[in-house]
């Protein structure tokens, strides 16, 4: 995926994709700028984890993290579109982009709460 500076350009991507989308608006009220920043650097960190980097993640579990939530299958639908869009722009190729697709698609039982 090109290292730390790729990935983490991909994925701030990703996640200003996910923050301008209105459906995802509820989760953002009341979250200030630190708060978002450290959701960006904790996003970033275990992408780099699970794509296989020498990383040391310090945030929570994913279950742990989107519990109650009540993140349902549209929404999840929806955010992998946007991860997809993010991949293409920073021009993943195509083997690689659904091998992060496929491993995003993994925690999706960790993360989605309803249909
Ligand atoms: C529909 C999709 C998703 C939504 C709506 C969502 C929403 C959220 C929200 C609201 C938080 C803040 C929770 C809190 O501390 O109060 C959060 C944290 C986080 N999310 Fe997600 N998320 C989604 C998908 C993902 C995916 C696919 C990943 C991994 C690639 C991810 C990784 C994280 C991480 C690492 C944190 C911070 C963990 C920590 O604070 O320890 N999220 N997410």
């Amino acid at each position: 995926l090109g290292g730390y500076d790729s990935i983490a350009a991909i994925v701030t991507d990703y996640v200003s994709l996910l923050r301008k989308d209105p459906i995802f608006e509820k989760y953002a009220t009341s979250r200030g700028t630190d708060k978002r920043a450290r959701d960006l650097q904790l996003t970033i960190d275990y992408m780099c984890k699970v794509t296989g980097g020498a990383h040391y993640y310090l945030g929570r579990d994913m279950k742990t993290t989107h519990a109650g939530l009540g993140i349902n299958g549209l929404e999840w639908k929806v955010n992998l579109e946007h991860l997809s869009e993010a991949l293409n722009k920073h021009n993943v190729p195509a083997r690689e982009k659904q091998e992060v697709l496929w491993l995003v698609e993994k925690m999706r039982s960790e993360i989605v709460e309803k249909e």
